[in-house]
């Protein structure tokens, strides 16, 4: 029997000490909380991604009355981003959220099980890491990889 251990990276910082790029879509993703829909959970996520290609994508979850049904605001994006751009890497998402209050949340939204292995998919795909920015007034997580998000990933490699 051998224990291991698994090391995550990410930074932390606040939102000031980002490069302007990186703000730049972070302010994409808090934008996009207003186009949330979600009468059910009051909690508005909005997420943008930015493309190889220089496109920037905005997205947002979607409730519906049939909970299950609902797509969280990463899913949204990701999917729309590779509808419209098959071929195009998705360099780096920005996610943020307003909380029940309409405020946005003081620490960063980290993306549910769910969408984390969407966007591992992602880096799958195109063989590069994909860059993960999660907004919280109080402070900022930046992701070099989606790898620090999901390290034991189920991918086409496993099947
Ligand atoms: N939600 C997202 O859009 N992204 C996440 O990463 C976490 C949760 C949404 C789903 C649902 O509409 C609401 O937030 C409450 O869970």
């Amino acid at each position: 029997m051998k224990a291991e251990s698994i090391r995550l990276a990410y930074t932390i910082c606040t939102f000031e000490e980002l490069s302007e790029k990186d703000k730049c879509l972070l302010e994409k993703a808090k934008e996009a909380t207003y186009t949330s829909y979600s009468p059910f959970s009051h909690f508005c996520v909005g997420a943008a991604v930015e493309l190889e290609n220089g496109e920037v994508m905005q997205g947002s979850n979607q409730e519906n009355a049939s909970f299950t049904t609902g797509l969280c605001a990463e899913r949204c994006v990701i999917f729309y981003a590779n509808a419209r751009y098959p071929d195009v890497p998705v360099k780096t998402i920005a996610i943020a959220a307003r909380d029940t209050s309409g405020e946005f949340t003081a620490n960063p939204t980290s993306p549910c099980g769910a969408c984390r292995q969407v966007l591992s998919e992602i880096e799958y795909r195109y063989n590069k890491p994909m860059r993960v920015l999660l907004y919280g007034k109080e402070h900022v997580w930046v992701l070099e990889s989606v790898s620090d998000l999901l390290p034991f990933k189920f991918n086409a490699s496993s099947l």
